[in-house]
């Protein structure tokens, strides 16, 4: 497979925009002093830091699978966290003192196929009465991600792509991890979506910035050469140019849907 290294600095191009939901979403979490937290697919750690602020005391670990992202969490003042570069398919708590009161994740459990296996096993991976608090982007049939796969089927690297061009959404309606959790054992369910309206002031043009740290990657990672990127790239930008026509001001606005899902195991689970 295709190394597909993360780049922090593009990431944080967007700092604001990604990190909002993740604090709307750790203020849903109904703990007053988890004794461990783990943050998966922490990245740079922005999540992981304010549970930290949050919960001063507690054990706080923030398990990524890339380097350069640990690198970047690393070099920020981090009191105490422990950073672990660990695939979280493989992840258990095994090594860790304590099963964690509390899973964090945003923005990182939709690169992880099969949720219906994994989020009842994170569920189950908690301390009875722990919380599971997860954010996925549900964005993938708005035109900032059907033109990728519309590009992509439209190109000479059609066939080299189909594999990801046929593969389903990653995040499923709501309903569905509703009925997973519930019947994993979670005793109370807290389930939203919000549809952020960002306002980008690079115009379309950043919208192609924006996947392009995210759910660009994979793509790109699959192409020949350096001439082939810039070609679907191209393409992407005109396509998103028709979609999001700009604001008088030459900003524009980049709707994007986010699930939430905050979860407490039962306090007395059933196995
Ligand atoms: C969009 S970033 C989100 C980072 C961070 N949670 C935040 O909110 O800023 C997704 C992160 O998930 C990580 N990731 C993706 N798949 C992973 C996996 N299978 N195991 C561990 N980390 C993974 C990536 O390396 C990346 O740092």
């Amino acid at each position: 497979m295709a190394h597909e290294p993360w780049s922090p600095d593009a990431y944080l191009t967007f700092a604001d925009h990604r990190l909002r939901p993740a604090l709307e979403m750790l203020a849903r979490v109904p703990l007053d002093a988890p004794v461990c937290v783990v943050d998966l697919g922490c990245g740079t750690g922005a999540l992981t830091r304010a549970a930290r602020a949050r919960w001063p005391t507690a054990r706080v670990i923030g398990v990524d699978s890339s380097a350069e992202m640990l690198d970047r969490a690393r070099v920020e003042a981090s009191d105490g966290i422990d950073w672990r570069e660990a695939d979280i398919a493989a992840w258990t708590p095994a090594g860790d003192a304590a099963r964690p009161d509390l899973i964090l994740s945003n923005a990182a459990l939709h690169w992880l196929g099969d949720h219906d296996r994994l989020i009842p096993r994170l569920l189950k991976t908690l301390r009875p009465g722990g919380v599971l608090a997860v954010q996925m982007p549900r964005n993938h049939d708005r035109p900032s991600h059907t033109l990728i796969k519309a590009v992509a089927a439209d190109g000479p690297w059609a066939g080299a792509l189909a594999d990801l061009i046929a593969a389903p959404n990653p995040v499923d309606p709501p309903e569905a991890y509703a009925r997973r959790l519930l019947a994993a054992g979670a005793e109370s369910l807290d389930l939203w979506e919000t549809d952020y309206q960002q306002r980008l002031t690079g115009g379309p043009e950043a919208i192609a910035d924006f996947t392009g740290s995210t759910a660009l990657r994979p793509w790109l990672a699959r192409l020949p050469d350096d001439a082939a990127r810039a070609a679907f790239v191209a393409d992407y930008r005109a396509r998103l140019r028709v979609a999001y026509p700009p604001l008088p001001d030459g900003s524009v606005l980049f709707p994007f849907r986010r699930l939430f899902l905050v979860a407490r195991r039962s306090a007395t689970p059933q196995g």
